[in-house]
């Protein structure tokens, strides 16, 4: 096999965003969308990969920690997509075989269709191949223009005249091309168009005029070609990336209540028959067991959830891990390095940060729990609050097994309630509980008989 260079079309303004981030680090289902870009190029086991960006270029840079030996070359100004490729003649001096062209705005496209490309490119040895679609509504899209079968130029949709516009089969925006030749041809495209840029889709009539060949491979999914310009485009690639995963969850036995408000990054594992209602979000680093229920309402970032997990309405879970069995929510708020046991049972209104909870623990109402350490079988009551912050640094709190933490307690860190202990209601804990003991704070209750009654005489006075 000839050498494969790729080089990735990310330097545009993308006015149409309207948007101060460059276009191709706008996220569809989570990930930016030039990183659907590089994970299919990285597919093909290319010699080179090099992305030409514009002046937000370490922006462009730190969002692509998953793709660490690319070469990025900045292009300033940008005057148009031939001129983007020339910025990479001298990175590329010297290279050999095939090079494919890809636009950082155009997510969709499989490696099978990228590996087709080349396959044919290299089986016909043409100058250049495009990838074309016919589409139902090719507004905005260079449309291919043939004379015969033969592919004879591009045009584009402001250069075109009204029967041009009709044609339906587009210009994808990606190519193989030879790279012998290649620079010195792209060099004679003029920016003589209704934009005054140097349109990389030249190539083919300075190809053609040139008696060289020019390919093309027309792709049967036209969605793989789909184009971000647009904030609208970008939540209509956004849909399809979400329907294609809730299709592959759903064909492995995953039940989808409603499709349509389910959002699901593409990253995310479930397990068999688990259950998702309907608004439910579910994404980053997620793995979520089998038969666990999902109610409306949810929010689930970064975490690990085991199987035969229950999450009420309305929970927002980001960077936790729940076991087996656990119940949690409704409206409970998980933040970063909680762990709840198995069987354990988490209640409304109870925020967690950097909290352990032991297996069958509960904490059903009310709480605030952070930085602590609860063991197996606690009993947390309602309204229970650690105070974990004094105004300059965080302690640690820990309840060992089986301790009993009456409502509406205050637990000053860092504090130690011991093994099988109680603490009563209303206390503030200050110093540690031993084991088995029980704790109470609260001075005693003092009733004052016809109190009301007097008040109520003095005002009338
Ligand atoms: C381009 C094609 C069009 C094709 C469509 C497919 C041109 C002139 N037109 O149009 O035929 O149907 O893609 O999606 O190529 N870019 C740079 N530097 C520049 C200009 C653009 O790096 O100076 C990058 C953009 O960031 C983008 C890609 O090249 O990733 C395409 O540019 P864009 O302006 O989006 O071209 P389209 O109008 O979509
Ligand atoms: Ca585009």
């Amino acid at each position: 096999m000839a050498d494969l260079h790729i080089v990735v079309l990310a330097a545009g303004k993308g006015t149409r965003m309207k948007s101060s981030v460059p276009k191709v680090l706008h996220r569809v289902a989570g990930k930016p969308m030039i990183g659907y870009v590089l994970d299919a190029a990285a597919r093909l086991a290319p010699t080179t990969t090099t992305v030409v960006v514009g002046h937000q270029l370490d922006a462009v840079k730190a969002a692509l920690p998953a793709h660490p030996g690319l070469r990025v070359v900045v292009q300033e100004p940008q005057l148009g997509t031939a001129h983007a490729l020339l910025t990479t003649e001298s990175v590329l001096q010297g290279a050999k075989g095939i090079l494919v062209l890809l636009s950082g705005d155009v997510p969709l496209l499989s490696s099978d269709t990228l590996k087709t490309l080349v396959e044919r490119h290299a089986a016909t040895g043409a100058a250049a191949t495009v990838v074309t679609a016919l589409v139902q509504d090719p507004t905005g899209y260079g449309r291919i223009v043939r004379s015969g079968d033969q592919i004879a130029r591009i045009v584009e949709e402001k250069d075109a005249s009204p029967t041009e516009r009709g044609i339906r089969e587009v210009n994808g925006g990606i190519y193989a091309f030879t790279l012998d030749g290649l620079f010195d041809a792209v060099r004679s495209v003029a920016p003589d168009n209704a934009q005054s840029e140097y349109y990389l889709p030249d190539l083919v009539a300075v190809y053609r005029q040139q008696g060289r060949n020019v390919e093309t491979i027309t792709v049967s999914n036209s969605d793989e070609i789909q184009g971000i310009n647009s904030r609208f485009e970008l939540a209509a690639v956004s849909r399809i990336v979400r329907q294609t995963k809730n299709t592959e969850l759903m064909a492995a036995g995953v039940t989808i209540e409603d499709p349509d408000t389910t959002y699901i990054d593409s990253g995310v594992e479930i397990g068999a028959d688990t259950v998702i209602h309907p608004c439910v979000t579910i994404a980053g680093r997620t793995a979520i067991g089998s038969g666990c229920e999902i109610h409306s309402g949810v929010q689930v970032v970064d975490s690990l959830i085991g199987d035969r997990v229950t999450i009420r309405n309305h929970c927002v879970i980001a960077g936790a891990s729940i076991a087996h069995d656990a119940t949690v929510g409704p409206f409970t708020h998980l933040r970063p390095d909680v762990s709840i046991g198995e069987h354990a049972k988490v209640g409304n209104f109870v925020e967690m940060k950097n909290t352990v909870l032991g297996a069958g623990s509960k904490a059903m109402h009310l709480s605030y729990l952070g930085d602590t350490v609860i063991g197996s079988n606690v009993n947390v009551g309602a309204g229970t609050i650690t105070c974990n912050y004094d105004g300059v640094r965080k302690h640690k709190t820990t309840i060992k097994d089986g301790a009993f933490i009456g409502s509406d307690t205050q637990l000053i860190a860092p504090v130690t309630v011991g093994e099988g202990a109680y603490v009563g209601t209303g206390t503030t804990i200050r110093e540690d509980v031993p084991a088995g003991a029980l704790a109470v704070s609260a001075g005693r209750q003092r009733n004052i008989e016809g109190w009301v009654e007097q008040k109520k005489k003095k005002a009338a006075k």
